[in-house]
């Protein structure tokens, strides 16, 4: 049981406003920035169609979702024009030839085939933007949950900041580095989606439980059902925006939740529908934290945690929820600098 917060005052909400607008303002890539990203995957694509001639590389991840970082890597997916699935190529083998092929790029360094993963990729160094990107193949479901989640960043612009933030929350405490052991950045986004939907009223609607037919259409790929609405300019017609609060409010508002409110034992994080899922409907009741891709049903990203990591990470949001749930003086009213804060 944690103790109760002292009550907020109306000045510190507002430094809470302003912080999180700020992290916004700081740290979203420009349209200059996000051409930049094209423009290497433009030139990439030329390289590589010259060993293999009906290759398409397409971004997905933080630089096509809305909430990407200047530094943000290149997450990359090739395929094979005429080639519907991986279904039949050995993937492990085009990964090595494609990383011998890299090696013969001028702008490129440290390449780096990773091919025991459970998506096999080449990762790379951009010398000249400083910017590590990776290459997989057929990485189907993960375009489409960009697409998701750039969907429900350009329903309203509390979404992306609110993610922003917690990316950063997450960077600074140290726990948002799947390689290291802790939740991936797709994870945390999935965590404040979640709770925006579960907020009330809520803040994004779920968009994969509208559609116009009589019964939600089937979309498969790769076995998953992946429509979701996204028709967003006719989205005022079912579902319309009631929830009127400050960005200030709503990041103290998740980390209340996750720390008070949610309960992490019974109940799975899971954007895909309204209704409650718990942690004994999907038999994964031996993990503490749990995540459920909104396509990949199997797919639980908190998979990967530890009980220490569990703890440390929960502490993360303990402490948070004190941080910026106790009102401080000291900050002045024009205080603007986010990292400060943390
Ligand atoms: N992804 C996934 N399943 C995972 C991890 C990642 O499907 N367990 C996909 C998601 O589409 C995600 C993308 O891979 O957006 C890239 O993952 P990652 O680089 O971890 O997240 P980003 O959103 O790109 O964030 P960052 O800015 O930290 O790179
Ligand atoms: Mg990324």
């Amino acid at each position: 049981q944690l103790a109760p917060l002292p009550p907020m005052t109306p000045a510190f909400l507002k430094t809470l406003n302003t912080v999180c607008q700020q992290c916004y303002r700081d740290f979203a890539p420009d349209d200059v920035e996000l051409g930049v990203r094209e423009h290497i995957l433009q030139d990439l694509e030329s390289f590589v169609k010259r060993q293999f001639t009906g290759a398409r590389l397409r971004l997905f991840g933080s630089s096509k979702n809305g909430f990407g970082f200047k530094q943000s890597d290149l997450d990359i997916c090739m395929v094979l024009d005429g080639q519907e699935t991986a279904e039949g190529l050995d993937c492990i083998s085009i990964i090595e030839s494609l990383a011998r092929l890299l090696r013969k790029h001028p702008g490129l360094r440290n390449i780096l085939p990773i091919t025991t993963a459970k998506v096999p990729i080449v990762k790379f160094y951009h010398a000249r933007t400083g910017l590590e990107g990776d290459i997989s193949l057929y990485n189907t479901l993960a375009l489409h949950n960009t697409r998701l989640l750039a969907s429900y960043a350009a329903i309203d612009l509390r979404v992306k900041m609110l993610c922003y933030v917690t990316k950063v929350f997450a960077k600074l405490c140290d726990i948002g580095d799947a390689s290291r052991g802790s939740l991936s950045s797709y994870g945390f986004t999935l965590m404040v989606l979640f709770y925006l939907q579960q907020r009330n009223p809520p803040v994004i609607p779920v968009l994969q439980e509208i559609y116009d037919e009589e019964k939600k259409p089937e979309v498969l790929v790769d076995g998953w059902n992946v429509y979701f609405y996204d028709d967003l300019d006719k989205l005022p017609e079912r579902w319309q925006q009631k929830n009127l609060e400050s960005v200030g409010a709503l990041w103290l508002g998740l980390l209340q939740f996750y720390t008070e409110t949610f309960d992490f034992r019974e109940h799975v994080i899971s954007i895909r529908q309204s209704a409650a899922l718990t942690t004994f409907n999907k038999q994964w009741t031996s993990k503490y934290i749990v995540i459920e891709d909104p396509f990949d049903l199997n797919h639980n990203l908190g998979a990967g945690l530890s009980r220490r990591m569990t703890n440390f990470i929960m502490k993360a949001f303990i402490n948070g929820r004190s941080v910026f749930g106790t009102s401080v003086k000291a900050y002045p009213p024009e205080y603007t600098s986010p990292m400060e804060f943390f």
